[in-house]
């Protein structure tokens, strides 16, 4: 049985989230990519165990993590069975629905039937009575969001989870989901969109809202943890000098994973120019680019992944590099619209 770091909440800083009670670490790990079956237990037990001995509390999880769908949920019950039990309400866990688990009508999307569902096999795989957050992963076109919402309301209330949240919802889908947790006495506590200084679609204002996704998400009171912020790997150096076999574009992933045609020269020869930029100021490209998000109040916790306890570490250095300046952010827009 593991015993964590005792200064680990020393090496970590923490957000409030939106207007709540809730306190998450600044930076977050994910296990969408590399705690699957191809994966070594032993190497995603380092990085898990690792990343909670340097104050990494918060572990995002969802149904179809892995590869392949429901695996990073057993690993990561294993882990919570046989190392992390003690260390349970330290622990920030949460899991989605919403995307492909399995077949037929119920078995995706935003159904009261299927969020449900998945949320109790999440349970069971993770041998857990309760996730911190359950989240609808995606928007669902064909289902009124007032039965999604219902759905989380009920999660929460039976005891499932703690905490509702929504991913992958625009600006007026966050204000509508919003307006009907309210109503129903459940709040929303996270907001969980894609953020990087490759996609920065959360910043522009809607059109049909005027507003952007980050000044919804703070109006709302929700908190914002923000995904995919390397770009899958793409804002670090991997990609300079051509796609490593055991990269993720170079193992062909399925579910979303980049690929090789992710790579375009154009995205390279900036990649190449930022990296310069982030040696400047005595930094990876990884740190800078969480640090570049971390920069906005609006973003509560950078959510991160890593394929080793190396990049983790190399990562969580984001939070003690020097501060952006004047110049520093103008150089960084000019290399983006190259
Ligand atoms: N809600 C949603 O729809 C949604 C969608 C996607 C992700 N997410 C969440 O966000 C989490 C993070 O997503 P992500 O894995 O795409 O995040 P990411 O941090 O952008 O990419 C992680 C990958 O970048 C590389 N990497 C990480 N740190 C590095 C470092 N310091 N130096 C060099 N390379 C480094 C590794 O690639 P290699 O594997 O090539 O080594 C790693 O697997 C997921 O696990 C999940 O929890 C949510």
């Amino acid at each position: 049985m593991y015993t964590a770091a005792t200064d680990r909440y020393n090496r970590m800083r923490y957000n409030r989230s939106g207007k709540s009670g809730i306190l998450l670490p600044v930076i977050s790990l994910g296990l969408w990519q590399n705690f699957g079956t191809a994966d070594e237990y032993a190497k995603m037990k380092h990085i898990v165990l690792g990343a909670f001995d340097r104050g990494v509390n918060h572990f995002d999880l969802a149904n179809n993590y892995g590869p392949p769908g429901g695996e990073a949920e057993r690993n990561f019950g294993r882990m919570l069975k046989d190392e992390l039990a003690a260390y349970r309400d330290e622990l920030f866990i949460s899991t989605k629905a919403g995307y492909y688990m399995w077949p037929g009508p119920y078995g995706e999307w935003g159904s009261k039937k299927s969020l449900v569902a998945s949320c109790d096999q999440s349970l069971k795989r993770m041998g857990l009575e309760y996730v911190d957050v359950f989240y609808s992963h995606r928007p669902d076109p064909h289902t009124p969001v007032e039965e999604t919402m219902q759905a989380l309301d009920y999660i929460v209330r039976s005891g499932r989870a703690l905490y509702a949240g929504i991913s992958n919802y625009d600006a007026a889908r966050t204000r509508k989901a919003a307006a009907i947790l309210k109503e129903l006495g459940t709040s929303c506590l996270l907001n969980q969109p894609r953020y990087s200084l490759l996609d920065r679609w959360v910043e522009k204002p809607a059109t049909d809202d005027k507003r952007s996704l980050l000044d919804v998400t703070e109006e709302e009171g929700m908190g914002c943890i923000v995904f995919s912020p390397l770009a899958q790997g793409r804002l670090t150096d991997k990609y300079l000098k051509g796609v490593p076999a055991d990269s993720r574009a170079g193992r062909g992933l399925p579910n979303g994973a980049i690929g090789e045609k992710d790579l375009p020269a154009e995205m390279l020869e900036r990649i190449k120019k930022l990296n310069k930029l982030a040696g400047n100021r005595g930094q990876t490209l990884a740190q800078m680019a969480i640090a570049w998000l971390l920069r906005d109040p609006r973003v509560t916790s950078v959510l991160i992944g890593a394929s080793n306890l190396e990049q983790l570490e190399n990562s969580l250095e984001a939070q003690n590099g020097p501060a952006f300046t004047a110049g520093e952010l103008a150089a960084i827009e000019t290399i983006l619209n190259s």
